[in-house]
């Protein structure tokens, strides 16, 4: 469980580097005038210490499954390994000169089977995949249509992409969409004649959001505007492969889509608790992928250990172990947004903008709900939500700039198949809890009264600072502690 004391480790200030390093070599400042620049914004990401933290409840970790938690994985993965004693731990090169084998190809015929593709090509990381995507598949003279609030990775790649037609469309809007595509089939002649084609980059989910895709709509949009075929789709299952779907198959299976969806990629770093991912596509994407996917050529191929752990991943999924665990985080998510609405302070803390959590609205009609809801509050209070929740012992953490856009910074709880009711109620009655405390000080008018945890946070931080001064005797120069009014101190959390 987070103390104080952690907490005014996790957000502490951090003071510029730079001024100090006049004598040095213009290398090291150079780059630490960069940092300062994020320090200074308290943008600066920073890898904390997380030891403590286990002993909290998990509303943060993207273990959605519970597959580490558990070590249900574990027993799979040992079976792999001992059902190839003779397995070699490296794979020893590229897979487009030695670093290819059947285990891998095997692999990958197994997981095309089951999300109903053509083909597999596995990735050392989805990072990875959605680049190669992006930087492979569109063709010069083809346009990339892609919502605006898709990962950092597919940013990326599009950086580096040959397409010379790249727009974005509002997030989830589908006659944005609608619009968006019409204005590339009016500006780029190719395309109208059928001649190039359109790759359109979506989530599955969204989770800084918790939001799912409109992708049937999208779907019907595409095929109304380029009938002729040539606009396809390409979409990051990253946060629902596992979650959604049949035996965990993915979103895109969920809707009944798989016959309508050119590319797929599927990572296993979140509810897989493994590494790497997968592209499902048609021969031609996946070799073209082979072909020109840079990060692909020119990389050491996934090794047995990896592989085997995918390999592992699946056979639980297959078995249909892993089926109640994506029932569970239904029910947990449904079990929390009915616990917190009928919390005597909801009504009045969502209409007084105390708490709001968008992705709640209208969830009873709803075929299912996501694993993500997005707490959002006055943006300088999401710190101080984080710190009562933290010392309460849910472990949830506040999502900041650069990785959601300025002022949307919001409090990010992502619910998984361990954690139990009471945990669930714990949390909305916390919640609700801070939330009575905010209510509270504003109807009393005390300009500056800070909530219970922010004051204990900010007390250890200037006990610290005053400690440090000591020790620095007087030439320990004083720095203002924030009070976490204009940020999230320091501590950004990124986007994975
Ligand atoms: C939507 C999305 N796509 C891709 C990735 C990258 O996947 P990986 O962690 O396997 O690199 C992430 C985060 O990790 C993600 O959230």
């Amino acid at each position: 469980m987070a103390t104080p004391s952690l907490l005014a480790e996790w957000f502490r200030d951090a003071p510029p580097k730079a001024p100090a390093m006049r004598n040095e070599s213009v290398f090291y400042r150079n780059l630490e005038e960069q940092l300062d620049t994020r320090r200074s914004e308290r943008a600066n990401m920073v890898l904390r210490r997380n030891e403590p933290a286990p002993k909290s409840k998990d509303f943060s970790t993207l273990d959605f499954l519970g597959l580490t938690h558990s070590g249900l994985l574990r027993q799979p993965f040992l079976d792999e390994l001992a059902a190839h004693p003779d397995f070699k731990l490296g794979a020893g090169g590229s897979r487009v000169l030695n670093g290819n084998n059947p285990y891998i190809e095997e692999a990958e015929r197994e997981i095309a089977e089951f999300h109903k593709g053509d083909t597999a090509l596995l990735f050392h990381s989805g990072f990875e995949a959605n680049v190669a995507i992006l930087l492979a598949i569109p063709r010069p003279g083809d346009a990339i249509v892609y919502d605006e609030l898709v990962h950092a990775s597919m940013h990326e790649g599009m950086q580096g992409s040959v397409a010379p037609c790249k727009r974005s469309f509002k997030h989830n809007d589908v006659d944005d969409f609608r619009d968006v595509l019409v204005s590339v089939k009016e500006s780029e002649p190719l395309i109208r004649a059928g001649q190039r084609s359109v790759l359109i980059a979506v989530e599955s989910m969204y989770s800084m959001d918790g939001d799912v895709s409109p992708l049937r709509e999208l779907v019907q949009v595409a095929r109304e505007v380029f009938p002729d075929g040539n606009a396809q789709f390409f979409v990051d299952e990253a946060h629902t492969t596992g979650v959604f779907g049949y035996q965990g198959r993915g979103y895109v299976d969920e809707l009944g889509l798989c016959d309508d969806i050119a590319i797929r990629m599927h990572t296993y770093g979140k509810a897989l608790a493994c590494t790497g991912a997968t592209v499902i596509a048609k021969a031609s994407v996946r070799e073209t992928l082979i072909n020109y996917a840079r990060g692909f050529i020119y990389s050491t191929a996934p090794s047995f250990p990896m592989v085997a752990a995918i390999k592992a991943g699946y056979n639980l999924m297959k078995s249909g172990k892993t089926e109640h665990l994506q029932v569970r985080i239904q029910h947990l998510v449904k079990h929390f947004f009915k616990t917190i609405q009928e919390n005597e302070v909801w009504d009045e803390a969502n209409d007084e903008g105390i708490l709001s959590i968008p992705n709640m609205d209208d969830w009873e009609s709803r075929p299912f709900v996501t694993q993500v809801a997005p707490v959002m509050t006055r943006q300088r209070y999401t710190v101080y939500l984080c710190w009562h929740l933290q010392l309460a012992g849910f472990n949830c953490f506040p999502i900041d700039y650069p990785v959601v856009p300025r002022g949307l910074n919001r409090l990010r709880v992502v619910f998984h198949a361990h954690n139990t009711e009471e945990e669930v109620e714990g949390l909305a009655a916390a919640l609700c809890e801070w939330a009575r405390e905010m209510l509270d000080i504003e109807e009393s008018g005390a300009k500056g009264r800070l909530p219970a945890a922010a004051r204990q946070v900010i007390a250890t931080q200037q006990a610290e600072q005053q400690q440090a001064k000591r020790v620095e005797g007087t030439n320990g120069a004083s720095k203002p502690v924030s009070n976490g009014v204009n940020g999230t101190n320091g501590l950004v959390v990124v986007a994975a």
